[in-house]
């Protein structure tokens, strides 16, 4: 059976093979900082020091990495596919865009955007950031801060996320482990509006009892051989 409108959700899994590393596999993210710390407007705010130097050491291995297969096939069915292709991401990395996927919502921000902490203004940043930057819109120094969403802060783009989720025929959400929401409330949603939801993954996620279907392996060998299926007319 084909789906016309699908919704491509994805998680750091899509990202594991091209070097970057997940948040809660053993020897994660998680694993080696302290999340209340580097990933909170609280965090920020006692230390925000540490904090930029978090996201310095996260832009600067997004530089030397590279996408992966699993990137390239989710943006060759975006372009190819006859119906509507929705891919959101949790990823704050570029390795979407930069495999060519013509349309990425960042619900979760990205690496490469600024954020003023005081007026509010969000442009593009490549270097590292540091405590002596400062905005270029009101000129505010200290309140410059990676545009990305930390843990209490409302994730970016909801309405445009499910409007296309209240109106899918397929949700897929691809290495992520379902634990953080609203991200991991996607797939009920999917489901409550009659989509079939397949979960493609290294091993099952949390939300595992909700998918009707599932494909584990790496990304970068199952994806590009579900998207074959998805172009060829199977699945
Ligand atoms: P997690 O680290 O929680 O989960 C990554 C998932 O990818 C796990 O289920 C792994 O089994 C799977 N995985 C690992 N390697 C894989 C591979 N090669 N191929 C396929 N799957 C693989 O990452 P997310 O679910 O993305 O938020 O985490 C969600 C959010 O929590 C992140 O956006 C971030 C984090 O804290 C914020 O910082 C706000």
């Amino acid at each position: 059976m084909g789906a016309s409108r699908i919704v491509i959700l994805t998680g750091a899994g899509v990202s594991a093979e091209s070097g970057l590393g997940t948040f809660r596999d053993v020897g994660g993210l998680w694993d080696q900082y302290d999340l209340d710390e580097v990933a909170t407007p609280e965090g920020y705010g006692r230390n925000p020091a540490l904090v930029l130097d978090f996201y310095n050491a996260r832009r600067a291995n997004c530089r030397k990495a590279a996408p992966n297969p699993a990137h390239a096939a989710i943006a060759r069915l975006q372009r190819q596919h006859r119906g509507r292709v929705t891919l959101v991401t949790q990823n704050i990395d570029d390795l979407h865009e930069r495999a060519d996927s013509p349309e990425v919502i960042h619900m979760h921000g990205r690496l490469l955007r600024a954020l003023c902490a005081a007026c509010g203004h969000q442009w593009g940043w490549a270097g590292d950031m540091g405590l002596g930057d400062h905005c270029p819109s009101c000129a505010s120094v200290g309140t410059v801060r990676p545009d990305v969403v930390w843990f209490g802060e409302m994730p970016y783009q909801m309405e445009a996320i499910w409007a296309r989720i209240e109106d899918c025929d397929l949700f897929v959400a691809i290495g992520t482990s379902g634990a953080v929401y609203p991200a991991a409330g996607f797939v009920a949603d999917a489901r409550d509006r009659g989509a079939r939801t397949l979960e493609i993954n290294l091993e099952p996620s949390d939300n595992a009892s909700l998918f009707d279907q599932r494909l584990l392996g790496p990304a970068g060998e199952t994806v590009p051989v579900w998207v074959e299926g998805m172009l060829g007319g199977g699945e």
